[in-house]
């Protein structure tokens, strides 16, 4: 299989975008931008997000009891770029504050609240499924994402 090719195969299947957020076991927080976020149960309320093995945060997201997911506003664009690059620190220059037990960024669409459910092997993944414990939402339109481009909806 060629892996470019079916990843742009994959892009077209538009989804939103997350940034998944997690502090480490010395309290310094993490993030990257994901958008395999998925609602996986509402009874109880479980969702998912698969994360790199190969990444920098996947240790501190592999290893907490606690994450965050932010789901984008259609105005945090740059703030979705920003969480997929290689900078040192991605909150150095961010606006986010601590929240419950994960760090969460002001401005997004909705923001979930989750304890670490399970965590499923899934070839280069790991499949991280959390048990929501709170959220909050705003009427805000939210970020899309789709082969490559992001998009405002339009609600
Ligand atoms: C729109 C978008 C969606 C992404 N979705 C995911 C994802 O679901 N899971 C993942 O592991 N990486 C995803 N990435 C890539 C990571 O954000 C990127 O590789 C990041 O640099 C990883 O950070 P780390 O190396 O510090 O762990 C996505 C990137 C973008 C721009």
């Amino acid at each position: 299989m060629n892996i470019r090719d079916y990843r742009n195969a994959l892009g077209s299947f538009p989804t939103g975008v997350t940034i998944v957020t997690a502090f480490d076991a010395d309290h310094q927080p993490w993030g990257l931008t994901a958008n395999s976020f998925t609602s996986v149960s509402l009874q109880p309320p479980v969702i998912s997000v698969c994360v790199a093995k190969s990444g920098r945060v996947f240790p501190t997201l592999s290893g907490s009891n606690h994450f965050a997911v932010n789901i984008l506003s259609a105005d945090q664009q740059a703030l979705a770029l920003h969480f997929a690059s290689d900078v040192e620190n991605r909150f150095t220059d961010t606006n986010w504050i601590k929240g419950n037990a994960a760090p969460i960024l002001p401005g997004a669409s909705a923001h979930l609240h989750c304890v670490t459910h399970d965590r499923v092997d899934a070839g280069d993944h790991e499949i991280l499924l959390g048990r929501v414990t709170s959220y909050t939402h705003a009427p805000v339109p939210p970020l899309v994402y789709c082969r490559g481009n992001f998009f405002a909806a339009s609600h």
